[in-house]
């Protein structure tokens, strides 16, 4: 598409919400945006900064929220979020009215993209009159779980009752109730959250980190329930080669070691930015990968076993029974680890970057789902799509050498890895010239252009 002029003068500024798995899809939109003319402002917090000179082609503006560290976990979030959202409005407000204010008389005005999460974006683009519109991190169909929780509830379905959590709720197929993010989050908490959704306003677009081929009844429904222009434009890491977008230090000396595996042989693990496990997960995961005689490439975030700062807690023996078969790092480069040609499966927490990344690299999945969304994710993961398998109950050992020998080894991985191909050059399709996310990003082009 030709670059106008008028595109380079007009600013987008983005709001992203501050961790990781939030920070990174803004960022890739924000490259994807520059890249189309728009100029790029990012509007963030103090605390989990992005790295300015990885971005040198965007304006960032950091605010103060009064705190200079947070990681939330489980209900945790919820409180996060409202603090979060408290905190940032009124540094927001002043920094877009004097942009307001310097702007040139035939200047439009700045058009916001803010993290669906960042709720107080809403009212402030309302009262300043500016263009708002919302980018969605997660998959469409836990939007919409998570917009049932007040009908459930009418109907005496929430909270859900230990005999349910294996039904499926009803007009929700293929979810049951134990994967609702009602089911990890407390409901209370959550039915506060999303009235305060609710009532603040509404954007005048949603840009989605998703496919029409992955989603498209989700989409459909969300587009009957909005009434406003969505536009489906993922996998967004794979538009442009966007700088990286880390907050920790990524281990690329990883790539040499998967240089010495054979193809498909290594099961990569990483249970994302948030997730925490206790001492006892993290030695049935030990003995399992162990016995699986899999080589395996291992992410333990330091902080993410509980009462330990790295792998103190490693059983004994464990290093000597693996030998060089396992490589164990603090933070991978994900996205070029999944693309390596050794990689044959994904043991995952399903949240939804990961997934992406994981289905445009064409590996299938070991799904072992946390909270939040990464329940719904899981469950279209492995009974949707058919990309993935379950690993939902209490970690055994055997369990996991079994499950990584079937995705490994077996007949059933072979095929869903095939699978998983599929969707690989369906993805591929999808945002080459011509394809629906290609179409898609243009239209939203044009709608940010004429708002
Ligand atoms: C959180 C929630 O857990 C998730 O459910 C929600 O969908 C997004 O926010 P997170 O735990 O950060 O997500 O997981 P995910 O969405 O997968 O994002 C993690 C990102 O970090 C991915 O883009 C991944 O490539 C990157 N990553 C992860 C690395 O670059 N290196 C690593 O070692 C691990």
């Amino acid at each position: 598409m030709e670059i106008q002029e008028w595109r380079f003068r007009r600013q987008l500024v983005l709001v992203p919400l501050p961790l990781q798995g939030h920070l990174n899809p803004m960022l890739q939109l924000g490259a994807i945006l520059h890249s189309k003319g728009f100029s790029i402002t990012i509007a963030h917090t103090h605390f989990n900064s992005p790295n300015p000179s990885d971005h040198p082609n965007f304006i960032f503006l950091p605010l103060s929220v009064g705190f200079s560290s947070f990681t939330p976990f489980r209900d945790d979030f919820i409180a996060f979020l409202s603090i979060l959202n408290t905190n940032f409005e009124t540094p927001l407000r002043e920094l877009l009215t004097q942009m307001i204010q310097k702007q040139g008389q035939d200047d439009k005005l700045p058009c916001i993209i803010y993290d669906g999460l960042m709720y107080c974006v809403a009212e402030i683009t309302q009262s300043l009159k500016l263009p708002g519109i919302v980018l969605r991190t997660s998959c469409a169909a836990n939007l919409l779980a998570y917009y049932a929780f007040p009908g459930l509830r009418n109907e005496g379905y929430l909270p859900v009752q230990d005999s349910s959590l294996l039904n499926i709720v009803p007009g929700f197929h293929p979810l049951r109730f134990k994967d609702l993010p009602a089911h990890s989050f407390s409901l209370d908490v959550m039915l506060q959250l999303m009235a305060t959704l609710r009532d603040t306003g509404s954007s005048s677009a949603i840009i989605w980190n998703t496919m029409d081929f992955l989603e498209e009844s989700s989409l459909e429904q969300i587009q009957k329930q909005f009434q406003i222009p969505v536009f489906p434009i993922g996998p967004m890491h794979k538009i442009v080669t966007a700088a990286s977008t880390s907050l920790q230090e990524e281990e690329t000396s990883c790539v040499k070691w998967l240089d010495r595996q054979s193809q498909n042989t290594v099961i990569y693990i990483s249970l994302g930015s948030v997730v925490i496990i206790d001492a006892e997960e993290l030695g049935e995961i030990s003995w399992g990968l162990a016995k699986s005689n899999q080589p395996f490439l291992w992410v333990v975030r330091p902080g993410s076993i509980q009462g330990s700062n790295w792998i103190e807690l490693l059983p004994e023996g464990f290093r000597e029974a693996i030998g060089e078969r396992g490589c164990i790092i603090k933070w991978a480069p994900q996205k070029e680890v999944l693309a390596h040609a050794a990689v044959g499966g994904f043991w995952s927490h399903c949240g939804w970057n990961s997934t992406l990344e994981s289905i445009s690299e064409g590996v299938p999945m070991i799904c072992r789902p946390c909270f939040g969304d990464q329940r719904v994710v899981a469950r279209y993961v492995i009974h949707v799509w058919r990309v993935g398998l379950a690993l939902e109950n209490k970690l055994e050992k055997g369990e996991i050498e079994r499950t990584i020998r079937s995705l490994m080894v077996d007949r059933e991985g072979e095929e869903m890895r095939q699978r998983a191909m599929d969707l690989k050059e369906m993805a591929q399709l999808s945002i080459n010239k011509g394809g629906s996310c290609y179409n898609s990003l243009n239209e939203l082009v044009e709608f940010i252009a004429s708002s």
